[in-house]
């Protein structure tokens, strides 16, 4: 594997991916769980200290530099704080895809979520980006729910109750603001038609061998799963085909969702596609530990757009933090502002680049303790929360207008 080739369109950059030519798909960068044994980063699972310098390096993207941000301030007149903030760090073809948008050529979005739970706040982060672009750009956004996908995924999980949370996602998705006339909601199972004749073309181009070192699978993967990815790539093609020429794709997610773009990208021009771009977000963090991302598997270290007040208390009052071990010692030496999940959530969501700051400086010198941080936290989401609840009550009626062939979704 060849560390952090690039594979741009702009055949700027040495990369063995972007080579047209090449008929094999060998030089995909792998899941990297073979680089550091105690980090492992897939689209299901994300385990230990995540060093998103060196996942730049592993995954093979580009990082998010003051270049990329003069750009996108040209184009939108201001710096969005989770790219002031470098929530979203990384990145593939974005260049390719802000100069689209310059010279007012139609470029779609592409997100999604896998209905395995209640959304959660980490989720909502690259959908509030998406949104801001798509009201930046006018663009479209197509919107996938890989239902199958999580259906597959655990023995346990039954066709009913995923159908049950594809429901309540889609409230929460809705609830975001999404542009109703440039929105498309896909689900999988609902909508396959429309993506099944691109899943074909993009997995007869991909051997079981790259599936298994893109994505870890091994011979106990039972065999829906190695047959999925396909399904996630094909929104990549769609707006091709719906607008009948070569159409740009970015694609906004954490980057654990990778994988399946590296895939595409690979098959993408062999196709008579542009490999859709990518702009990839951190993880907020779980509220117990330093490292991991906050994720539904543990739904006492998320906060749930569903939460009641008194379960965001209790999950913040028992967060993790990088506090000391007593008052005085955090008075004398300062607490971990950086190894504090709850300092990261506040700056990432509640508190501006100023205020951060401030919050930063206080904590190192000892001069903030960890409850009043915690206070700060509990009290913004729990009014956050509650306004997301009344737009969750009002999605009800209208998932018809953002559904793929704007019909009914029910449970
Ligand atoms: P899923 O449901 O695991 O995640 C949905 C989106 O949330 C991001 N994400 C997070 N972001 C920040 N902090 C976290 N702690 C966190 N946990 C998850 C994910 O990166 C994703 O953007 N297979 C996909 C569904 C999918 C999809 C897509 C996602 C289908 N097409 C296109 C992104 C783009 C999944 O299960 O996502």
């Amino acid at each position: 594997m060849k560390k952090g080739s690039s594979n741009n369109q702009n055949g700027s950059e040495s990369s063995d991916i972007g080579n047209n030519n090449r008929d094999n798909n060998e030089n995909i960068p792998q899941n990297n769980e073979s680089e550091n044994n105690s980090v492992r980063i897939t689209p299901w699972e994300v385990v230990g200290h995540v060093d998103y310098d060196r996942l730049i390096k592993e995954f093979g993207t580009q990082p998010i530099d003051s270049e990329i941000i003069e750009k996108f301030q040209k184009i939108t007149g201001e710096v969005h704080p989770m790219l002031k903030l470098h929530y979203f760090f990384s990145h593939r073809d974005l260049d390719f895809i802000l100069r689209k948008v310059e010279s007012g050529e139609k470029i779609y979005l592409y997100t999604g979520r896998g209905p395995s739970g209640m959304v959660h706040m980490g989720h909502l982060m690259p959908w509030m980006f998406t949104k801001y672009l798509q009201d930046k750009f006018g663009s479209k956004l197509l919107f996938q729910l890989t239902d199958d996908e999580k259906f597959l995924y655990s023995q346990e999980r039954t066709r009913e109750e995923i159908r049950h949370y594809t429901y309540e996602n889609i409230l929460d998705i809705i609830s975001v603001g999404f542009d109703p006339n440039n929105t498309k909601i896909i689900v999988d199972t609902t909508h396959i038609k429309h993506l099944y004749p691109i899943a074909l073309e993009i997995a007869k181009r991909i051997t079981f061998s790259t599936a298994k070192a893109v994505f870890g699978f091994s011979s106990s993967t039972n065999i829906g799963m190695i047959g999925f990815p396909p399904v996630q790539a094909a929104p990549c093609f769609l707006p091709s085909l719906i607008e009948g020429k070569p159409t740009p794709v970015l694609i906004p997610a954490a980057i654990d969702q990778d994988p399946y773009w590296r895939m595409t990208r690979d098959v993408a021009e062999k196709m008579g596609f542009y490999k859709p771009a990518q702009i990839h977000s951190k993880f907020l963090p779980s509220l117990d530990s330093q490292g991991g991302k906050m994720s539904s598997s543990k739904p006492e270290t998320a906060i749930f757009t569903t939460d009641e007040p008194e379960v965001i208390e209790k999950k913040v009052s028992s967060a993790f933090t990088g506090g000391q071990a007593t008052v005085a010692l955090q008075r004398q030496y300062g607490g971990n502002a950086l190894g504090c999940p709850v300092f990261w959530y506040l700056r990432y969501f509640f508190d501006d680049e100023k205020e951060s700051d401030e919050r930063f400086v206080k904590c190192i010198s000892g001069n903030l303790l960890c409850g009043e941080c915690k206070s700060d936290l509990a009290r913004e989401s729990k009014s956050f929360i509650s306004t997301l609840k009344k737009r969750r009550e009002s999605a009800k009626d209208s998932i018809e207008k953002y559904m793929y062939e704007n019909e009914p979704y029910e449970i």
